[in-house]
């Protein structure tokens, strides 16, 4: 799909639809007075007869609007203008094209707002809004014979002044976030039977290849060869073998410091031997979003060229059922050799990263945020729309959680005082690989910090946010691509 910039009259713009926006003031000044009066006072009309409230993400369609060159006019709600954020703007814009996407071939012509008094900018506004238009037409229902969603044909944003470059910036930088947000949402949503450790590592060649950048997939021989016990002890009952793999992008000069962004990449997690009940294993096909992430978010960095240098790894393994799964008791090698025993062969996660975290350390990571499914705790500690954060590090989570602000990304921080540590100790090893009842998120957290070396940490545990259980206005069900946006928006902090 194409964006374009215009300063065409709202009522001159010519589209399937013409979307506009207005705030809870409904005040009809401007452009959209222009627009009302062309429409003979329609939306005046609507407005006293309380159809057209203003109310945040409204939607008002006019599917027969004549007298303007679009066929359709849709209006949307903001809400009151100075409680706009770019979250709530979001909502918005993603209920406004996901609306008018349910048809193939579709084009639109948006008005840019100008608002005052909220907390977003216009850049923001822009930037938002060719994210949305990117995203909301693509659903997760690929391999349905009748789509909800198709992606739109063309996109207009109708403007007062003309395109500056900051306005063309913003479009490209949005676009180009919306199809890495897209591109995790994709591996995430596929069906298990497609996505596996080997499907993934070739997925990530042709991103890599597609951007010039270098990519290792390393084989279980290899794994062996790295002494990655704890992640081959995970993979061992499945028939698909492990993959680990890093892309690397390097915008920068070797004098400049390397983030590195770690992905649990659990194909599916039937929780082994410790077996999921069905309710639980029925969304597990999404406990590779942590490294479907890592791969958006440093395609993202790739295409928008930032100054920076970036690895991700992506720690791919399937967790099965069969007669050589691990078993409760294993005593498991890591990589740094912490010895681990088993006590629940489905809090696999952790194993994975702590052979990846401490193999990105060793490769030279100076800063580094790892992403992972890894808890349900995190999710009844934060509900399902809100990442954990868990760091070693106040100033780099600082700024990790200043990133997710500027993103317009819900992140809030959990302890990690040395106390919860004691909850992994155990008996016949150096660890264990659970931490008991209680603070669930914050004893793997709390395991995954035994493997950074004391290197500056951010562990986002996404177990909520990166996979929605139901179709919302605002958004499609299925995988959502969080953090996409709040690690691009890191790297950038980084220049
Ligand atoms: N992949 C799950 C965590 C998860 C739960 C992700 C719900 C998304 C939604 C993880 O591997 C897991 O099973 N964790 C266990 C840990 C427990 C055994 C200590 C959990 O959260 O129950
Ligand atoms: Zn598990
Ligand atoms: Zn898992």
């Amino acid at each position: 799909m194409t964006i374009n910039v215009a300063t065409t009259p709202y009522h001159e713009a010519e589209a399937d639809w013409l979307i506009v926006t207005i705030d809870s003031s409904r005040n009809f000044d401007g452009p959209l007075g222009e627009l009302d009066r062309t429409l003979g006072g329609v939306l005046t009309r609507l407005s006293e007869s309380g159809d057209l409230t203003g109310k945040l993400a409204e939607l008002l369609p006019l599917p027969d609007a004549s007298g303007i060159a679009a066929q359709r006019l849709l209006v949307v709600g903001l809400g009151k203008a100075d409680e706009l954020t770019r979250p709530r703007f979001e909502k918005a814009a993603m209920a406004a094209v996901r609306s008018v996407s349910s048809k193939a071939d579709v084009s639109v012509a948006v008005a840019v707002p100008q608002v005052s008094g909220g907390d977003i900018s216009a850049e923001q506004i822009i930037e938002t809004l060719a994210i949305s238009l990117t995203v909301g037409g693509v659903g997760q229902d690929s391999l349905k014979a009748e789509r909800g969603h198709h992606p739109l044909a063309s996109a207009t944003l109708l403007v007062d002044d003309g395109a500056t470059s900051a306005t063309e910036a913003a479009v490209t930088h949005g676009v180009i976030l919306g199809e890495a947000i897209n591109l995790t949402r994709d591996l995430v949503n596929l069906p298990p039977q497609q996505i596996h450790p080997e499907s993934v590592a070739e997925r990530a060649q042709q991103v890599a290849a597609d951007l010039g950048l270098s990519c290792t997939v390393l084989n279980r021989k290899k794994l062996e060869a790295e002494k990655m016990g704890s992640l081959l002890a995970v993979a061992q009952g499945s028939d698909r073998p492990p993959r680990v793999v890093f892309v690397e992008y390097r915008g920068a000069g070797d004098d400049t410091p390397t983030l590195a962004i770690v992905g649990k990449g659990v194909t599916f997690d039937s929780g082994g031997l410790s077996l999921k009940p069905s309710d639980g294993m029925l969304t597990m096909k999404s406990d590779m979003a942590g490294s479907a992430t890592a791969l958006g978010a440093i395609a993202a960095i790739a295409r928008l060229k930032l100054p920076v240098n970036v690895t991700a790894y992506l720690g791919l393994v399937e967790n099965m059922v069969s007669g050589s799964s691990y078993k409760l008791g294993d005593i498991l090698t890591a990589r740094n050799g912490v010895t681990i025993e088993v006590q629940n062969t489905d809090a696999e996660g952790r194993l994975v990263l702590a052979d990846v975290l401490h193999y990105a350390v060793e490769r030279g990571a100076d800063r580094i945020i790892d992403l992972a499914t890894l808890t349900g705790a995190c999710v009844v500690a934060l509900g399902e729309d809100v990442t954990g954060a868990f760091s070693n590090d106040q100033d780099w989570c600082n700024q990790v959680l200043a990133a997710a602000s500027t993103a317009g990304e819900y992140v809030w921080q959990l302890p990690t005082f040395d106390f919860y540590a004691e909850l992994l100790k155990s008996d016949v090893a150096d660890c264990r690989n659970i931490g008991g009842r209680w603070g669930g998120a914050i004893t793997a957290a709390k395991f995954l910090e035994k493997f950074v070396d004391k290197k500056p940490w951010v562990h986002l545990d996404i177990a909520g946010p990166s996979f929605a259980s139901s179709n919302k206005p605002h958004r499609e069900g299925g995988a959502t691509g969080c953090m996409v946006r709040t690690l691009v928006e890191v790297a950038s902090s980084l220049k």
